[in-house]
Parts: structure tokens; C-alpha cells; sequence
């Protein structure tokens, strides 16, 4: 303090101080008690300076500070702030204190003044005074989480939450995956799982630490958070190698009982590349990891993660509403109608309840919400919130596929099909193997595999979900639907390049403002009757025209798309006109016609399609394909259910096909099978066949089929199938077992037939059904066998390894399943109704499934089988007894 008034101050001062007393005292020593403020200030500054670089020189070594010297040091950081604020003011007090000399008016407020700086000069020295420590750190104590901010409300979440807690607290548990597509609340869990630790401490778990990875994964970054959290994130740390600090990282970390909250991982995290030990039963110690993909959960030597799933319709019915907020919802009953609507578009991903539900908030008209719903089912991208929060998030997914562009278009390829729809894998194949996005070349097997990997890429991603009944479909989630819509558009760009009306009603074909931008157009599933319109369209590739109720295709509209590859017109029950321009569909690959009735023959424009692969004639009236060899490109020829009864050329037309490696196709007449004996290519490429053979007494003989899939056997009146079974030129013996893909057979009502023992040669056998079949007597019979098999065969081929499901349902002569018990090893569904002379089961203790919820169940449709059935022993009596269901 220097300046003019100091001067004049002392002397004041000094001339108070000595007419009065008491009181004026703090006034009077005013000057006197600042200054020893500030030194005495000093001094703690130095001191805590000094401890701090004590406690921080420790800490590094990993011991954790005193809470004793964590309450001084922030003690003093307080006392530094007070003083500087008493400082600051002092040159008003003493500024009035000159001005106002005697007029003790005003000598309270100085008096005030003069009182605090006494009492803060007492208390920095009491600070002071207690910033002794002989020791100033210890050993780690228990540090728990910090808490992660979340929303008030929560909804939806509780059960995964549970579920996901107690699978974390298990004991076998040290890394835990979470997976589940973008949008689903993977963090929201993870960061609910992070604050539960908050509460109270779980088996001395010491230290929680929740990073956030993302998608570009960087080693020092995970190790600096986790520093962080230690408490080591120094300086000094800082300028550590990344080596360095792995080692220090695993020194601090190998002692802590720890759970490391990985948030958002896009590929493997290695542990030890970091520093991290591994988490073992032993340790005690646990990693979990969200991702958006299956596959990085397999990398992290995760087998079985938990899938984080879309809500079910409840739950987010509750969160939307949390939402929107009840006064909305009930400010009209229309509105809470519409409200379950577009809970309904959200398909229960919480990222789209929330962000909707919050625009939706403030929307009190019932026309605000009708307009909402529009938008939703039209054209979502459009929606408040949908372009910068919604679509953006899930389009991450998509930007991760690999870089190639063969999975994207792919994936891109799925929004063809109507919203919600369960898209068999198989024709995903197909569709892309005729696109060309796989490379045919490489061979028929390895281009399938591929695309069954592509499917497997997408799911594991969770761009698809496979569905959890028939794992031979996928679904689109609808949200990420509009995600991949709006890709294709090329962000709302060009919404023409792709267009897609899938199941919306459409009665005509829309109108279309530039039919040359047009690359891919799907209006599957409307209520189309006429197409007469003539496009212009020199880049479309694809046409989906299934399931409408087309009866008339103008000629002109096929004229100008001399790309197209796909079409598929499937399902158009009533179509019984194919314009002649057909044939000048140059490019055309993919064909598919199955279920329109009104096809009888085949149409000579069809004919002269010579670059066609994929042909589906299932399920119309074609009586006979002769002129079929002409499609030389074929590589799949789909004719099940058909009316070919009288068409005996069949086999020699199939022959002619060079390339041919699928059919699936009726036989009607022995005529007919006995020719496919000799047909070794037809006989090799057929994959499904049903046969209804009415001539008397008939003897089937069927020849090795390598991909037969699937077989049927209706009313037939066979007594005998013999199997041809080819031989090694050398020894003569049989080189395969004849059927080595066949999973699924049905035999209804084969009057006739006296046993099945071909099945042996079956080794693949999943599902086996005989029905109504009045003289059936062995499934497999014991003479017969030794006959198909050869004896080497005989003492190695255990029959229906793979079975899993058996039924046999009135067959009033059957005896005997097999002679002796069989292992069953896949067997969980075995169904006997109606089969009165069948006495005994070719089960014995130790037949059946054992895994968990796959146990063999018995079903018997009489009421008194207990008294008929003869058990192999006792043992198996009390193994199955149990077992035993009524078939109802
Ligand atoms: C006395 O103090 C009051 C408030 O503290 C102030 O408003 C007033 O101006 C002072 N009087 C003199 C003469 O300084
Ligand atoms: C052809 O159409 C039928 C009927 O729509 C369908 O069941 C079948 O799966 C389609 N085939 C392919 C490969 O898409
Ligand atoms: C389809 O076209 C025919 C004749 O071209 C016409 O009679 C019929 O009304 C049309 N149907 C529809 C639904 O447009
Ligand atoms: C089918 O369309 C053609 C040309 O558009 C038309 O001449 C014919 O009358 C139509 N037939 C029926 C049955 O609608
Ligand atoms: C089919 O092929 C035969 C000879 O291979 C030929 O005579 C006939 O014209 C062809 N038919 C069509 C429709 O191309
Ligand atoms: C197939 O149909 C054509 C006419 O559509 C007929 O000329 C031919 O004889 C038929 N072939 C057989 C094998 O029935
Ligand atoms: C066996 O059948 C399955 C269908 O279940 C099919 O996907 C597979 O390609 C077939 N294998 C061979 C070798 O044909
Ligand atoms: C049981 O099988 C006999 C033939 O064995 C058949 O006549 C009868 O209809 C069957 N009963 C039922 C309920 O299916």
C-alpha cells in the first residue's frame, strides 16, 4: 500500500487511537493486522505448495492421498480466496476512513472492517499452524465410481439392468459383452450400471472406470482416462512413452480389484496392450464392453454376450409417454390414439422414442399429430430430429461395414423389401449373386458362402437382425430402414435414384418425374392392376413387382430398359399375358413368376432370354417345358407344384442345361424318376422334389443326389424305393452315401410302402414325418439294411445322428422304429400318435439330448400308452417317464 493517503492515514490514525479505546481498537491496529495477514498468507501458500508436491510425488508412486490433507489443502485454497477479497476492499476502507476522520458516524463500518481482518489474521494462522503432517498419503482405500449423468427417467431398461447386473456379479463373469444396434441404450445400461456401484461397495470392488472408446480406438487414450481416474494423470505421466506407461498402467492396476466400463467399442480392445491385467475369477477384477457388433464381442473372447433389444411395445409405450408428457396425451383422445401410432413407427428404439417423443411434446392438435404420422410412414427422413439425430447415429453402423462397396450395396439391397418384412437369406443370395455384387466366377459355392458371410457381416453389426424363430430369415429394423433409405437417396438428394413403395396400397404404378435417374424401383406388395406406362429408363436395374394383382403389362413398358437385371413379378395370381417385348429385356438375369396362374407353357419371348440364371415357375399351371434348353445361362430352375404330369421330356430338357445347379421339381410318373437314375446332372442339382406317382405297385429307384434338401412323397402308391447307388470303376462298393444334404422328409399317405430304410443313406436327416400310411411296418428294416449297406458300412453308420424332430402318426402296422436303441444324440421332439402295434421305442438311458433346454420330449397321443409301452430297462423307464407329453 504506498500513495498520497498513506501518509495522511498514520497520522489520523495515530491521533484516534489516542483519544480513544475499546472498540476503536480493531481500527487502530488495522494496518498493523493486514500486513501480518498477508505475511502469514504467505507462508501458508509456501507450506501447501510444499505438501502438495509431497502428496503429488507419492500419489505417483501409487499411494492415495489423506483425506486429512485433502481437507487442509482445499481449507486453504478457501482462506486464499477470502483474504484476497478482504485485501481488495481495504483500499475503499481505508479511502473513507480519511475522508471521514472523526465523524464516528461512519467509524462502525471501519470498525466491521477492522474486526474481520483480526479475526482472518487468527484464522490463516490456525490454517497455518495445522499444516503439519508427518505423513501425508496411504495406502489406496476404497475409490469407487464417479457417477455418470443420467436422465430423471428411465424407462424400459430395468429388466436388461437386472439381468445384465447379475450376470456381471457372477463370479464366472470377468469380460462382459453388451451388443445390440446403434439407437438401442447400450451407454444408457452401461452408465446404469457404472452409478449402481455408487450406492454401496460390491465384494471390494475398489475402483470403477468408465471410458468412452468410440470408433477410432486409441490405445493412449484409454490409458489416459484410466490415469486419470487413479489420480496419476500427471504431468509427468503425460510425457510418458506409451510403453511406459502400459507398465505403470499394469504396476497400479495389478493390485486393485477393478471393473473397467468400455463404452462403445468398434474392434478389439486388447487388455494388455494397455496395461490392463486380465480379468480372471481369481483377481476378481471385470471389463464390460458395449458395441454395436456381434463379432467384436467373439473377438473379445466373449461366446455368449447379451443382446441389448428394441423395447417391447409396453415399455416404450411408457417411455414415449414420459416423453411427451401426459398433458399432451390427454389434451384429446385422438391424440393418445395417434400417440400409440407413432410408437408403433419407432419399432421400440429408444433412440427414436425420445427424440420424437420430445418434438411431439408440444404438439396439441390432433392434426399435428395426424401430419406426424404421415411423415413417419412416408417419408420418415423428413421428421424434426430424424436427419440430425437419428439418421446420423445409426448411419455410423453403416459407415463401419468394410470399405469395399460390395456389403454396403448389400446391405442398401434390403431396403427394397416392404417395412417389416422377414427377407429370406436364401433369396438375398440369389438377388445378389443375379446383381452382380458377388463374383460369380469364383465358383457357385464360394459365391453363396460369400454372400451367407455378407448376411453374417450385417447381423453381427446389427444392421439385420436374424429372426428368433426361423434363423433362416432377417429382418430390417424399420428405423434403420430409413437410415439405409436415406443412403440410397443420397441424403434426400436424388430421391428418385432408388425408389421404394413397398405394401403401401398403391393401385397404380406412381408417377415418376425422371425415369432415366432411376436405378432401383420396388413396389412390391400394392394393389397394382394395369402397368401401361413407357419409361424411358436406361439405368434401371431392378423391378419389384411381386405380390400386386397385375393382369395387363403394356409391350411398351419393357421396351426401354435394357439394363434391367431383376424383375420379379411373383405373385401376380392373375397375370395370363406376357408382352412379346419381354424378349427385350437384354440384360435380364433374375426371373421370378412363381404363383401366377396363368401360365401354361412357356412363352417364346421368354425363351430368347439367354443371359437368364435365376428361373421361378413354382406354383403356376405350366404343363410342360419343352424349349426350357434354350435358357442356356440357367443356373436355377424352380418348378415344385406345377401341373407337369404329362410332360415326359422333362429330364432330357434339364439335361441339356450345362450350368444348371438348383431345381426343385415334381415327379409324377415312374417313367419320369426312372429317367432321373440316368440323368446325372438333373439328379445333382435337384434340391427339393415331390413325388406323387399313382401307377400301381410301382418301384421308385432314386440315384445318388448330392444337394437333395428336401423330399415329399404324397399319395403315392409305391411299394418299394430302391436306391441306385454309384460305384467306385475299381472295387465296384459304393463311394457316398447316396444323400448327403437331404435334412427334411414327408411321407403322407403312401399306402403301400412297407419300410424307409433307405433313410440310412440320409446321414443328415433333421425332421422325419410319416403319416397315414396304412402299410408302413419298419422305419428302418433290419434284412433290409444289410442289403443297401455295405458290411463295413453297416458296423460304422449310426442312423439319425442329426435328427431333431420324429413323427409318426397312423400308421396302424408300424412295429419297429430300429432293432435296437440309437443314441439319438440331436433328437427333442418325438411324437407318436395313432400307431397302435408300436410297442417299444429304440430309446435306452442314454439316448437323447442332455444339453439344457433342449431335452427330448415324448409325445403320445393315446391315453393308455403307460400300459403298452415296453421299456428298454428299468433305467429308461425312469429317465423318460418323466418326459412323456400328451400330443394334443
Ligand atoms: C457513511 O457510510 C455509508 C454506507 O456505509 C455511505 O453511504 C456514506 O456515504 C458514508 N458517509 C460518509 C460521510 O462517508
Ligand atoms: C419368388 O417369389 C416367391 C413368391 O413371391 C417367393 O416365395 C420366392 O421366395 C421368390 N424367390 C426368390 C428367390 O426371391
Ligand atoms: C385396366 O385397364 C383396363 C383396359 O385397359 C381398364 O378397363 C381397367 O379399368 C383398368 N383397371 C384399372 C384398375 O385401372
Ligand atoms: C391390355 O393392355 C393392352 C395395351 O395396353 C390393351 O390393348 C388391352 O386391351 C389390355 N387388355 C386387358 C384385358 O385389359
Ligand atoms: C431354341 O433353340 C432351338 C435350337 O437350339 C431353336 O431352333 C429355337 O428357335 C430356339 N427357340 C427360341 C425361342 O429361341
Ligand atoms: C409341350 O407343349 C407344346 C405346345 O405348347 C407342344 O407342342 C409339345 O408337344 C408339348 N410337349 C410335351 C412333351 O408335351
Ligand atoms: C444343403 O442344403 C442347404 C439348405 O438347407 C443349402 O443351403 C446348402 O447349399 C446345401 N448344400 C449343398 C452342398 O448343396
Ligand atoms: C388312427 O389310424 C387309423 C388307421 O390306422 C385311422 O383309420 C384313424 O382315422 C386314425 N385316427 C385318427 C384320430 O387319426
Amino acid at each position: 500500500m504506498a500513495g498520497f493517503f498513506t501518509c495522511a492515514l498514520d497520522q489520523m490514525l495515530i491521533h484516534l487511537c489516542s483519544c480513544v479505546g475499546g472498540e476503536v481498537n480493531y481500527v487502530c491496529k488495522l494496518k498493523k493486522n493486514l500486513a501480518a495477514v498477508e505475511e502469514t498468507m504467505k507462508a501458508l501458500i509456501a507450506r501447501r505448495a510444499d505438501v502438495l508436491k509431497k502428496v503429488q510425488r507419492q500419489e505417483s508412486e501409487g499411494q492415495q492421498r489423506l483425506n486429512e490433507v485433502e481437507v487442509w489443502l482445499t481449507s486453504v485454497e478457501n482462506i486464499q480466496n477470502q483474504v484476497y477479497e478482504l485485501l481488495l476492499t481495504r483500499r475503499d476502507q481505508f479511502e473513507r476512513l480519511r475522508l471521514c476522520g472523526f465523524c464516528t458516524k461512519n467509524l462502525s463500518s471501519s470498525h466491521r472492517y477492522g474486526k474481520r481482518v483480526f479475526k482472518m489474521l487468527k484464522e490463516v494462522a490456525n490454517v497455518h499452524s495445522k499444516g503439519v503432517f508427518e505423513v501425508v498419503v496411504g495406502p489406496p482405500t476404497i475409490a469407487v465410481a464417479v457417477e455418470r449423468p443420467l436422465p430423471s427417467t428411465i424407462v424400459g431398461q430395468e429388466k436388461m439392468l437386472e439381468r445384465a447386473w447379475e450376470h456381471l456379479m457372477d463370479a464366472g463373469t470377468g469380460i462382459m459383452g453388451l451388443y445390440g444396434m446403434g439407437g438401442v441404450g447400450k451407454t444408457t445400461l452401461l452408465e446404469q450400471i457404472n452409478n449402481r456401484f455408487l450406492k454401496r461397495p460390491f465384494d471390494g470392488v475398489e475402483i470403477v472406470i468408465f471410458v468412452v472408446v468410440s470408433s477410432e480406438l486409441r490405445v493412449e487414450m484409454i490409458q489416459d482416462a484410466i490415469a486419470e481416474k487413479l489420480g496419476s494423470c500427471t504431468d509427468e505421466w503425460k510425457r510418458k512413452e506409451k510403453n511406459q506407461k502400459v507398465i505403470d498402467l499394469y504396476t497400479r492396476m495389478k493390485t486393485k480389484k477393478f471393473v473397467l466400463l468400455l463404452d462403445d467399442i468398434w474392434k478389439e480392445v486388447d487388455l494388455k496392450e494397455i496395461g490392463i491385467p486380465f480379468p480372471t475369477k481369481d483377481n476378481g477384477c471385470k471389463v464390460v464392453f458395449t458395441t454395436r457388433s456381434r463379432k467384436v464381442c467373439g473377438q473379445m473372447g466373449v461366446d455368449d454376450p447379451m443382446e441389448v433389444k428394441c423395447l417391447g411395445s409396453d415399455e416404450a409405450w411408457d417411455l414415449f409417454r414420459a416423453k411427451v408428457g401426459k398433458i399432451t396425451l390427454e389434451s384429446d383422445p385422438d391424440i393418445l390414439e395417434l400417440a400409440c401410432k407413432v410408437v408403433g413407427e419407432c419399432r421400440g428404439l429408444p433412440l427414436a422414442l425420445n427424440i420424437i417423443g420430445k418434438n411431439m411434446a408440444s404438439k396439441r392438435t390432433v392434426e399435428e399429430w395426424e401430419q406426424a404420422i404421415d411423415t413417419l410412414a412416408s417419408s420418415a427422413a423428413e421428421f424434426p430430429g430424424m436427419e440430425d439425430h437419428i439418421l446420423p447415429i445409426l448411419k455410423y453402423s453403416y459407415d463401419s461395414l468394410r470399405e469395399d462397396h460390395q456389403v454396403k450395396s448389400c446391405f442398401l439391397y434390403c431396403i427394397l423389401f416392404s417395412e417389416d418384412f422377414a427377407i429370406k437369406k436364401e433369396n438375398l443370395v440369389d438377388y445378389w449373386i443375379c446383381e452382380g455384387f458377388i463374383d460369380e466366377k469364383q465358383g457357385k459355392k464360394k459365391a453363396r458362402n460369400q454372400a451367407y458371410g455378407i448376411i453374417g457381416t450385417l447381423v453381427e453389426a446389427c444392421l439385420l437382425t436374424e429372426e428368433e424363430e426361423d434363423k433362416s430369415k432377417v429382418k430390417m429394423h424399420d428405423v434403420v430402414r430409413e437410415m439405409a433409405l436415406w443412403i440410397a437417396s443420397d441424403f434426400r438428394k436424388d430421391k428418385e435414384r432408388c425408389i421404394v413403395k413397398a405394401g403401401v396400397g398403391l393401385r397404380e404404378v406412381p408417377t415418376v418425374e425422371n425415369w432415366r435417374s432411376v436405378r432401383r424401383m420396388s413396389l412390391m406388395d400394392n394393389e397394382i392392376v394395369n402397368i401401361s406406362d413407357s419409361p424411358n429408363c436406361p439405368e434401371l436395374t431392378t423391378l419389384l413387382f411381386q405380390k400386386n394383382r397385375i393382369r395387363n403389362i403394356s409391350g411398351e413398358f419393357f421396351k426401354s430398359m435394357p439394363r434391367l437385371v431383376v424383375l420379379d413379378l411373383s405373385h401376380n395370381t392373375y397375370l395370363d399375358r406376357f408382352p412379346k417385348e419381354v424378349s427385350e429385356l437384354v440384360s435380364l438375369r433374375y426371373l421370378n413368376l412363381s404363383g401366377i396362374r396363368g401360365i401354361h407353357r412357356l412363352f417364346a419371348c421368354l425363351l430368347e432370354l439367354k443371359k437368364l440364371m435365376y428361373l421361378n415357375l413354382e406354383l403356376t399351371e405350366l404343363e410342360n417345358i419343352s424349349g426350357i434348353s434354350n435358357l442356356s445361362s440357367l443356373r436355377t430352375l424352380r418348378l415344385l407344384d406345377n401341373k407337369m404330369s404329362q410332360d415326359c421330356k422333362v429330364m432330357e430338357e434339364l439335361q441339356l442345361l450345362e450350368h444348371l445347379e438348383v431345381v426343385t421339381i415334381d415327379i409324377w410318373s415312374i417313367f419320369v424318376s426312372d429317367q432321373l437314375v440316368n440323368a446325372y446332372r438333373a439328379a445333382n442339382s435337384i434340391q427339393e422334389i415331390s413325388i406323387y406317382i399313382l401307377e400301381e405297385k410301382s418301384i421308385l429307384t432314386l440315384p445318388d443326389m448330392a444337394v437333395l434338401n428336401k423330399l415329399h412323397m404324397y399319395g403315392s402308391k409305391i411299394v418299394e424305393i430302391n436306391v441306385k447307388r454309384s460305384t467306385s470303376s475299381l472295387n465296384k462298393s459304393p463311394t457316398t452315401l447316396s444323400f448327403p444334404n437331404l435334412s427334411t422328409v414327408h411321407l403322407l399317405e403312401c399306402n403301400g410302402l412297407k419300410d424307409l430304410t433307405w433313410l440310412l443313406l440320409a446321414q443328415n436327416l433333421k425332421v422325419l414325418e410319416v403319416s397315414f400310411s396304412t402299410q408302413v411296418e419298419d422305419i428302418i428294416n433290419k434284412e433290409k439294411a444289410a442289403k443297401i449297406l455295405t458290411k463295413e458300412e453297416a458296423g460304422t453308420i449310426i442312423p439319425f445322428k442329426k435328427l431333431e424332430h420324429f413323427q409318426v402318426c397312423s400308421l396302424p402296422q408300424l412295429k419297429s422304429i430300429y432293432w435296437s436303441p440309437l443314441p439319438f444324440p440331436r433328437l427333442r421332439k418325438f411324437n407318436i400318435i395313432n400307431c397302435s402295434n408300436l410297442r417299444k421305442f429304440p430309446l435306452d438311458s442314454s439316448s437323447g439330448s442332455r444339453i439344457a433346454g433342449e431335452e427330448l420330449v415324448i409325445r403320445i397321443g393315446e391315453r393308455d400308452w403307460k400300459d403298452k409301452v415296453e421299456w428298454e430297462d428299468e433305467a429308461t423307464e425312469e429317465r423318460f417317464l418323466r418326459s412323456i407329453l400328451p400330443y394334443c
